[in-house]
């Protein structure tokens, strides 16, 4: 293990050839069972890795999962905060993550040192997180949201209190607006993918398909999110493609999420809306897709990389998720 360590710290994942005659597939599910471990993987994710995953979900759906398991071994197709979530909310388990170098843009546009000084600037105000951070900064607030009960959690807080709202600054606004609340102070931070959708590409597709609806995620910037039919999270643009009665969605959130809209809507179409100065394509995040089947593979044999949070910040960082699973019940 610690030759593993040693031999692939610096690439963030085992860089280990598989011999070509391996499935894959059936290799992952022998080592699942024999040490007793499960596959929690985003909506985001490649579509092969989706359909071996043991639990697929969005980001609450997810954190419920890890904290309610009997496994001893949680390997998160998915990327590094949410790996530290499951870290935090079941921290006598062993996580692990595929690679290490699955990050998140969202994330990493709220760095700890600066968000403590900003939190500190503001004693009143309530920190509301988005569980798009690290652990660091879910150990700065008072409650963490996903984009699936974000309205709830907010109207949660009495309408006198100010709140702190981090980090995703299309997020916030899209709370204030259907909040009605104007004490927020919103972080600055964005998701690369979300906010990278062509508002006219959209329109373009609209008028080429006028029966289709605009779905978007609450991440994209507020010019799509007016010009959109349907607003919510991952979860709830998929389930509103099975309830609605319209046959035909122009969605505009990451493409992995298409995979399972046509699973469960064989007969409805999909289009993905288009990425920055195009009329066509998909938008991908770069991070989610750098998780594969043979690092998955890999991950399970040797056990690698895996995701450790200090005591002291599990400590803190579980006391505001906790509060979002327990208003989330
Ligand atoms: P949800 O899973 O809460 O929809 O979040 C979207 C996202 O960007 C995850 O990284
Ligand atoms: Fe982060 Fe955006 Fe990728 Fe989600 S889609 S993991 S918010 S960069």
């Amino acid at each position: 293990m610690n030759d593993i360590n040693n031999r692939f710290v610096d690439k963030g994942f085992i860089d280990l050839p598989v011999a070509s005659d391996i499935d894959l597939v059936k290799e992952i599910a022998r080592l699942k069972k024999e040490k007793n471990a499960i596959i929690l993987a985003h909506y985001y994710q490649e579509n092969e890795v989706q359909d071996i995953a043991d639990f697929l979900g969005d980001s609450l759906a997810l954190s419920q999962v890890a904290q309610k398991n009997d496994a001893d071994i949680i390997v998160f197709a998915g990327v590094h905060f949410m790996a530290e979530s499951a870290k935090i909310l079941s921290p006598h388990k062993k996580v692990l993550i595929p690679d290490l170098n699955a990050g998140c843009s969202l994330a990493n546009s709220c760095p700890p040192d600066a968000f403590k000084e900003f939190v500190e600037a503001h004693p009143d105000h309530v920190v509301v997180t988005y569980v798009n951070t690290s652990a660091a900064i879910k150990a700065l607030s008072d409650i963490t949201c996903t984009s699936t009960n974000a309205v709830d959690v907010i109207n949660s807080i009495p309408a006198d209190k100010p709140i702190i709202f981090a980090p995703d600054r299309n997020l916030g606004n899209y709370l204030q607006r259907v909040s009605g609340r104007s004490n927020m102070l919103i972080w600055d931070g964005a998701c690369h993918v979300h906010e990278e959708f062509s508002l006219e590409g959209i329109l373009a597709l609209k008028k080429e398909n006028p029966d289709a609806l605009v779905i978007a995620h609450p991440e994209c910037k507020k010019p799509v999110l007016l010009i959109s039919d349907f607003v919510g999270s991952t979860a709830a643009l998929l389930k509103f493609t099975t309830t609605n009665e319209s046959q035909k969605f122009i969605v505009a959130t990451e493409f992995g999420i298409l995979h399972q809209m046509q699973k469960e809507s064989p007969n409805k179409t999909f289009i993905p809306a288009p990425p920055k100065d195009s009329t066509c394509g998909c938008n991908e995040c770069s991070f989610m897709r750098l998780i594969t089947l043979k690092k998955i593979y890999n991950t399970l044999l040797y056990e690698w990389p895996e995701v450790n949070v200090d005591a002291d910040i599990i400590a803190k960082a579980v006391k505001p998720i906790q509060r979002m699973l327990d208003l989330s019940k």
